[in-house]
């Protein structure tokens, strides 16, 4: 049988990452954060001078990406990237070539390359409608934009960045409107997927709402 897949989709600082290690952790399965493929081409690019505008030139570098996910770390061209790859320039690189379909399809193979039994959890955009329209179980995890930013400035601050609440509830709504307007995949949920709002609820809440989800179709 097919290696089962567990996709969360849903709109920037929706808790996807946390939320999909917690499900993986609980079931011994893999990870895929789909969006650091997305970050490595944006810092890959960006390293190579290459601007957002040049569809061509990022979807040649998303071909050729040199990327090693290991136990929690990530290498490109074999230098550890986790942290760079996170900078607020490098998302807005990547949400914005992530328009281009032939950086899509170039991201494609290597996405359906992390499916390894016993199973795999992976967090993105099109998780559930694109790179696994078979997966078993389909989540879009939503909360509310004033809940995201909260979250974002928490996050930011732990690791001793300050920003204000209002930058980052511009910059979430305009990668939102991006995300959601684009013509190849945008953000949306697959027809079969489980809509779930967290903007109550915490991390381990929403871990184990997904749990009883899986277990319902188990
Ligand atoms: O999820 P994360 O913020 O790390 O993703 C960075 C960017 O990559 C997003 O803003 C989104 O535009 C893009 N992305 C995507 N499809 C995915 C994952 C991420 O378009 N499956």
């Amino acid at each position: 049988g097919l290696v089962p897949v567990i996709t969360i989709d849903g709109p920037t600082a929706s808790g996807k990452g946390t939320v999909a290690h917690g499900v993986a952790r609980r079931l011994g399965f893999a990870v895929l954060d789909s969006g650091a493929l997305y970050r490595l081409t944006a810092l890959a690019s960006l390293r190579r001078g290459i601007v957002a505008t040049d569809e061509q030139a990022v979807a040649a570098v998303a071909e050729a990406l040199d990327v090693r996910f290991d136990g929690g770390h990530i290498y490109l061209e074999g230098h550890e990237a986790g942290h760079d790859i996170r900078q607020e320039q490098v998302g807005n690189f990547a949400s914005q070539v992530a328009a281009f379909g032939s950086v899509r399809q170039a991201l494609l193979a290597r996405q359906r390359a992390f499916r390894r039994p016993p199973g795999l959890v992976a967090d993105g955009r099109d998780m559930g409608t694109v790179v696994f329209p078979d997966a078993v179980l389909k989540v879009f995890l939503v909360a509310d934009v004033n809940a995201r930013a909260e979250r974002r400035r928490k996050q930011l601050m732990e690791k001793g960045i300050s920003a204000k609440l209002q930058d980052l509830l511009r910059d979430m709504r305009e990668r939102d409107a991006r995300d959601t307007q684009r013509a190849v995949a945008p953000l949306a949920p697959a027809a079969d997927a489980h809509t779930l709002d967290s903007s109550r609820m915490t991390a381990q809440e929403t871990v184990q709402a997904i749990m009883e989800l899986w277990q319902a179709k188990a």
